[in-house]
């Protein structure tokens, strides 16, 4: 028999929300590939600020779009992202790449080059993919096989950075700092003009304030199961 056609998963929604560590473990469950692309809006961000580009001149963002090399490698159980040649990993998490990304991502030449690589990549995974971000589901991929929408209360999104930050060996955080920082960062990845985050309309929401990410990956697994099934 043929082989199953590549399923294509798109999953949505704002920081906090648990969208990288459910997309990470689905794909890993379901022998797909993985694609981080805040990742990629984080890497050419850091990108922008290591050679001297004025982030907050969209002009010149937008001339320099093209330079950077950006590679993602998209095994979930080791996503890794390169940037001409250099590992990013480790400083596209800094805050000041976090504090820098959306003025980036909100340049259209940015989101088009993003978007082409993001297309190529999804095209090219073997047995499918699991793809998350803000506007997978609307943009990037519209014919995805299945799109979800991830939500979760500003309070447990909150809380969820703050524990990630700790995690991560840095001193505790303030919590009321992170919650702050985070909504203002949603608000400006949902006011821009070139496509903000929002849920598609065909895109099965998922309000996770009050599941474990275990239960976040169960539903998102039984969800894909059932597309799977129908087809
Ligand atoms: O998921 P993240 O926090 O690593 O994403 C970093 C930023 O990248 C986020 O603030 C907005 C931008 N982004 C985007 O504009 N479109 C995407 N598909 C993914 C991320």
């Amino acid at each position: 028999p043929d082989a199953p056609a590549p399923v294509i998963v798109a999953i949505d929604g704002p920081s906090g929300t648990g969208k990288s560590s459910t997309s990470r473990a689905v794909a890993a469950k379901l022998g797909l590939s993985y694609l981080d692309t805040g990742a990629q809006y984080r890497a050419i961000t850091w990108w922008m600020l290591t050679h001297g580009i004025d982030v907050r001149d969209a002009e010149a963002v937008a001339a320099a779009a093209d330079r950077p090399e950006i590679l993602s490698g998209t095994d979930p159980a080791e996503p890794t992202i390169t940037v001409d040649g250099t590992d990013a990993s480790g400083p596209i998490r800094t805050q000041e790449v976090t504090g820098a990304v959306s003025a980036v991502s909100a340049v259209p030449a940015v989101r088009t080059r993003i978007t082409e690589l993001q297309r190529a990549i999804a095209a090219g995974a073997p047995t499918g993919i699991v793809v998350e971000g803000r506007d997978i589901g609307t943009t990037v991929l519209p014919d995805a096989d299945l799109k979800i929408f991830l939500t979760a209360s500003p309070e447990a999104r909150a809380a969820r950075r703050g524990g990630e930050l700790k995690g991560s060996g840095g001193r505790p955080v303030d919590l009321d700092a992170t919650r702050e920082a985070l909504l203002r960062r949603d608000a400006a990845d949902a006011g821009r003009k070139t496509s903000p985050l929002r849920k598609a309309d065909d895109a099965v929401e998922v309000d996770t304030t009050e599941l474990t990410l275990e239960q976040v990956i169960e539903c998102v697994v039984t969800l894909i199961e059932e597309k799977q099934q129908a087809r």
